[in-house]
């Protein structure tokens, strides 16, 4: 299988990193405590899809603890395809502070968690970990 390291050394809190694997674009975001504290708020009951939708946790629910790849919540990894119909949906963007798909109008939170439009499902999270402090292994 083929795997990929990204190196997030100089990725800031509250902006995000775009790389191409296996064809797609991954997203990776590191989150500021703001946006942790956000994610972590939203209850099951308000998800239209309450899959974690993640590789690395296979069987779990949406809540925001099963989305990020780290336990404090900071960095989130993701499929960066719309769920609905493919396009690459555009970051700090949309109603619910996360990303906006402007093709036909899906509006993913900061967990990206489908919440309005026509997209079904969360943005799919890959098999991704951290290898060491500031190097994630995508694959
Ligand atoms: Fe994203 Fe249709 S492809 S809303």
């Amino acid at each position: 299988a083929s795997t990929m390291r990204v190196d997030v050394a100089d990725l800031q809190p509250g902006s995000q990193l775009r790389v191409l694997f296996l064809g797609k674009p991954v997203f990776i975001r590191r989150r500021t405590e703001d946006e942790i504290a956000e994610a972590r708020a939203v209850e099951l009951a308000d998800l239209p899809d309450t899959s974690s939708r993640n590789a690395n946790a296979e069987g779990t629910d949406a809540l925001d603890v099963n989305r990020s790849i780290d336990e404090a919540g900071e960095w989130l990894v993701m499929t960066g395809v719309c769920t609905h119909l493919g396009c690459i949906p555009l970051d700090n963007a949309g109603n619910f502070g996360g990303w906006f798909c402007p093709c036909h109008g899906s509006h993913y939170d900061i967990s990206g968690r489908i919440r309005q439009g026509p997209a079904p499902e969360n943005l799919p999270i890959p098999q991704a970990e951290f290898v060491d402090d500031t190097t994630i292994l995508l694959g």
